[in-house]
């Protein structure tokens, strides 16, 4: 299979194939998505066939609008209005109680045509989406080509990153390209996402609401709206044995190149100067450092990427995954990297270089 890549003037034709059961590299805000039909099991199923993903790892399904929570959840609270008011459209997900069918609604399936792509499940949503659990990730997307292309198919659309498994996630189409090329029939370019690292997950089923994954909405607008808010272990280090996280993707080895990382944590130019004093001065080592201290590693034979100014964590979150894979393209064999503290979006930058490193990070 060739696959396309599609501009925007032919989003008509990235709805038409969701609407027929295909995949579709999506573009969102925070990174790209392999994106399929939600309530098409069939679909869903072929999402995780062309990642290579766990079953047991739920996706989150895409809505265009709040208005449409009602549709495939229950118990909806207050809190996720008031949140969806402040962030939607943009890069939360919410984690609600997913609805049942009534008694009434799973007689008509029983009695009523079916196809292939006809799911039977207790629950609105397919279990193929949620993994077989009671609650799903909602997320209204802040890409308006995203919600353009979800209102013209007239169905939720089920996303997980649209990354090869374990590798990092794309954030621009070529990435995609690189992971799916042959495996999925089109692309809807989108340009670079503004957002750079995925949406931030709230758990609003449990009191109180629990961060199972930062990004691009802060942990401190979060407690803005929310008051207390939890911090899933999961999120700041590695899950022990047997040690089960809320969100079953945060178990994975995640976002990794093929040479190991090392995250170092401190005051910039100490962690830069940390760095310097290691280096092997060869080909095989690669540096990501912030954009101040570039200058200090001209000699370096390997790759020095800059993660962007060490005050601008925005930045950072847009350009880290493109300078991990970079560095796949380069023969490097260790790979060292300059980490932000946890402040505002720094803690999403910090979580996905600690889960890149395999929580190998240095705190000077
Ligand atoms: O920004 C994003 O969220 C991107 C774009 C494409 O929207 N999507 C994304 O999806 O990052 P994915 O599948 O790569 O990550 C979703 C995470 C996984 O760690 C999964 O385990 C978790 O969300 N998750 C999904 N449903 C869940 C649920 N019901 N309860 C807890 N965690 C859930
Ligand atoms: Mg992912």
């Amino acid at each position: 299979m060739k696959t396309q890549l599609l501009s925007e003037s032919q989003f008509s034709q990235a709805a038409e194939i969701i609407r027929g059961g295909g995949l579709l590299g999506i573009p969102t805000e925070t990174v790209y998505g392999l994106g399929a039909d939600g309530l098409n099991p069939v679909a869903v199923r072929a999402i995780f066939q062309a990642k290579g993903r766990p079953q047991d790892n739920p996706l989150i399904l895409h809505i265009p609008e709040a208005s449409w929570l009602e549709r495939y959840c229950e118990d909806i609270p207050d809190t996720a209005y008031r949140l969806a008011g402040r962030f939607w459209p943009g890069p939360l997900t919410m984690v609600l109680r997913c609805k049942k069918r009534t008694s009434q609604e799973l007689e008509e399936l029983k009695n009523g045509p079916v196809c292939s792509c006809t799911h039977f499940g207790p629950r609105v949503i397919p279990d193929v989406v949620t993994a077989g659990l009671d609650t799903v990730g909602m997320r209204c997307p802040a890409h308006p080509l995203c919600r353009g292309v979800i209102r013209l198919a007239q169905t939720p659309v089920a996303a997980p990153s649209g990354n090869t498994s374990g590798r990092p996630s794309p954030t621009t189409a070529r990435h995609m390209l690189e992971d799916m090329e042959g495996k999925i029939p089109a692309i809807l370019d989108g340009g670079p996402c503004t957002v750079g690292v995925e949406s931030t997950i709230i758990d609003l089923t449990c009191d109180p609401p629990r961060l199972l994954r930062p990004g691009g909405i802060t942990l401190e607008q979060l407690r803005e709206v929310l008051g207390e808010v939890a911090v899933d272990p999961a999120v700041t280090r590695k899950m022990g044995e047997g040690e089960k996280p809320r969100a079953p993707g945060m178990k994975y080895r995640h976002y990794a190149p093929k040479a190991p990382v090392t995250a170092i944590k401190g005051e910039a130019a100490q962690s830069a100067a940390y760095i310097l004093n290691r280096l092997s001065h060869t080909r095989w080592d690669g540096v990501i450092c912030f954009e101040e201290f570039l200058p200090l590693f001209a000699e370096e034979e390997g790759p020095i990427l800059s993660l962007g100014p060490a005050g601008d964590k925005g930045e950072q979150a847009r350009r880290l995954f493109d300078a991990l894979r970079a560095m796949d393209r380069t023969d490097v064999k260790r790979i060292w990297a300059q980490c932000p503290d946890d402040g505002g979006i720094g803690l999403a930058v910090s979580n996905r270089l600690n889960k890149a490193a395999g929580f190998h990070i240095i705190q000077i």
